[in-house]
């Protein structure tokens, strides 16, 4: 949190459009008209989260994996336009060259798991683990997290991981030392090492707040995987109870979820994997097939749009929306456009070089693996 909100104090620019100044129509009649004069100078890059009028003005969309990777591709654009959040934003940053810009329509969106976890905490939990085992620990991050974390991991012989290389990076992890340590997502953690055959009596869970993270040397020693508190709140709405409840309700309805969200859920689904992974496998589906989807909402709604001979529901009856993707809205998508016009472009992403050198060694790493 800290890390993210140093960043804003510094650049606080908010968008400032008034609401009186354009209604909302005419904010993406504008917005077409200035994407379109900016041309190939700007890229807009889309989450899958974002809500609809903002996916409407992305030229590429996708998971966090592979928005990573477009960004690493686009060497023509001036400008890269991140709608998404922070974390991916310093990302892109750190994969594409000196004379990019890329920017976030709002300094706000940020992610609260990311929030999670700061370097003063890792340094301090990795002071801890490493001096209460002789074995060696492997460093893994979630892609979830401050460019701070991703230099750390690059730092001590680690890589970063996203929801659709998960299982490819911690089986690398698993061969570079005797245990690993995972943070932000404990349950990204627990559900890829539980697939890959870690039982649950191996894996323990440091927590930042309480001393010594709530581990003594002896479980620490005991421990495969160290998993780190954090957590998504938008995944933890879904619950066993909605399990239950589809299977008694529609047994053929087919429960897909993100493996951010619990063991229990992940476990009680047909499928889980990555926001692609979704879309892919309801983009396969035959008609009439039936779903349950447990991820964000603005990404579930898109898909039941997109694909009405599908049969496509949340899996939680109440709405699990990211409130920080959320914050991007055209509106403020027209006002960086409109700043990059006047050549004062506002709200750059920017990753000091010092953390940048092993945030990027990281980076590549999990390039490298998946
Ligand atoms: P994906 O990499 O699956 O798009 O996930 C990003 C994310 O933040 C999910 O909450
Ligand atoms: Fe972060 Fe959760 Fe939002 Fe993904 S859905 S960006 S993990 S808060």
């Amino acid at each position: 949190m800290i890390e993210i909100y140093e960043d804003l104090k510094s650049k606080d620019h908010l968008p400032n459009i008034s609401e009186k100044e354009l209604s909302d129509e005419q904010v993406l009649v504008e917005l077409a008209a200035i994407k379109k004069s900016l041309g190939s100078r700007v890229v807009v890059l889309g989450h899958h989260y974002q809500q609809d009028d903002v996916i409407a003005f992305a030229d590429i969309t996708g998971d966090s994996l592979e928005l990573a990777r477009k960004a690493a591709q686009l060497k023509d654009a001036e400008y890269i336009m991140f709608c998404g959040v922070h974390f991916m934003a310093e990302t892109a940053d750190m994969l594409t060259t000196k004379d990019q810009k890329v920017i976030l329509p709002d300094m706000r969106a940020g992610c609260s798991m990311a929030d999670m976890a700061n370097r003063r905490e890792i340094d301090l939990a990795w002071k801890y683990l490493t001096e209460s085992t002789s074995e060696k620990i492997v460093p893994i991050t979630y892609i979830n997290c401050t460019a701070a974390l991703k230099s750390f991991v690059g730092e001590n012989g680690g890589s970063i991981c996203t929801s659709s290389n998960a299982e490819k990076v911690i089986t690398w992890g698993l061969s570079q030392g005797e245990k690993l340590l995972f943070f932000p997502d404990q349950h990204l953690g627990r559900n890829t090492c539980f697939k890959l055959g870690i039982p649950l009596e191996d894996m323990v869970v440091y927590d930042p707040r309480q001393r010594f993270g709530g581990l003594t040397p002896e479980q620490i020693q005991k421990a495969k995987v160290i998993l780190w508190y954090g957590f998504c709140s938008v995944h933890q709405g879904f619950t066993k109870e909605h399990i239950t409840m589809w299977r008694n309700k529609e047994p053929d309805r087919i429960l897909i979820v993100h493996p951010e969200c619990s063991f229990d859920v992940v476990q009680g689904a047909d499928l889980a994997g990555s926001t692609s992974f979704i879309v892919n496998q309801i983009k396969a589906a035959a008609p009439g097939t039936k779903f349950a989807v447990g991820t964000e909402i603005n990404l579930v709604n898109r898909l039941a749009r997109e694909y009405p001979q599908v049969d496509i529901t949340s899996l939680s009856p109440y709405q699990c929306l990211c409130t920080t993707m959320y914050r991007i809205r055209p509106r403020w998508l027209l006002e960086s456009f409109r700043a990059i016009e006047r050549g004062e472009p506002v709200n750059v992403i920017s990753v000091d070089d010092e953390t940048k050198k092993y945030a990027l060694k990281a980076l590549d790493q999990m390039l490298a693996i998946s």
